[in-house]
């Protein structure tokens, strides 16, 4: 069966157009495939002036903060399986051990010491000091972290390939909720006095 060529060639364009990019529509449902595509895309869709300028604020517990470039607040990223984020610890900051469920990360330092490490499936450690222009990869879905060791504030970028990776700080999902004592004490050998004391300072109950 032949096909009019101009058919052919319709159906190449209009497919090749559709499937260009997905600006993510943040009016609609997001699922596991990100937010459904905007109708129309405009350059200010495809760029974010401005957004990791600035260091964020870390006064905080852990004394550091993430500025994220994910698809819900830069949608132009949206189902293209990419996005990027800023980090700033101060003195003594840490990024508390976590996971990225759906993306690995590479982490380049611009500025100050970090030490950095994850921990594999077979619970090996690779750790390493990170200066100025130091890259490391974190592979998905497994436990690391990020402490600023040096004397100075710490600015790195880390970029993702998700467009939503997702986070899990391992702590938090232990601490901060109201799994019961005894069962965290059951699952995990910490001894309730120690849960009861984390629960305390990071808002878990139970
Ligand atoms: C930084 O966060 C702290 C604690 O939430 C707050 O008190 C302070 O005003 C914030 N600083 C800036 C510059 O936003």
């Amino acid at each position: 069966m032949f096909l009019p060529i101009s058919f052919i060639f319709s159906f190449l364009f209009s497919s090749t157009n559709a499937a260009d990019f997905c600006v993510g529509d943040l009016n609609g449902p997001v699922g596991p495939a990100g937010y459904s595509c905007k109708k129309t895309a405009t350059e200010d869709d495809f760029s974010f002036s401005g957004l990791l300028r600035t260091a964020g604020n870390t006064s905080n517990l852990v004394k550091a903060a993430i500025t994220p470039a994910f698809s819900t607040q830069f949608p132009g990223v949206n189902g293209l399986g990419i996005s990027i984020a800023r980090l700033d610890l101060a003195v003594g900051g840490v990024i508390p051990m976590h996971t990225h469920p759906r993306a690995s990360e590479l982490i380049l330092v611009m500025d100050g010491t970090l030490f950095a490490g994850f921990i594999s499936s077979d619970n090996k450690v690779y750790s390493k000091s990170l200066n100025e222009g130091d890259i490391m990869i974190f592979p998905q879905g497994l436990l690391h972290f990020q402490i600023n060791t040096g004397k100075t504030q710490s600015v790195a970028f880390v970029s993702f390939n998700s467009a939503d990776p997702g986070v899990q700080i391992l702590d938090f999902a232990l601490f901060t909720n109201d799994l019961p004592t005894d069962i965290i004490e059951g699952t995990t050998f910490l001894d309730a006095a120690q849960i009861k004391k984390l629960k305390g300072v990071l808002g878990g109950t139970g």
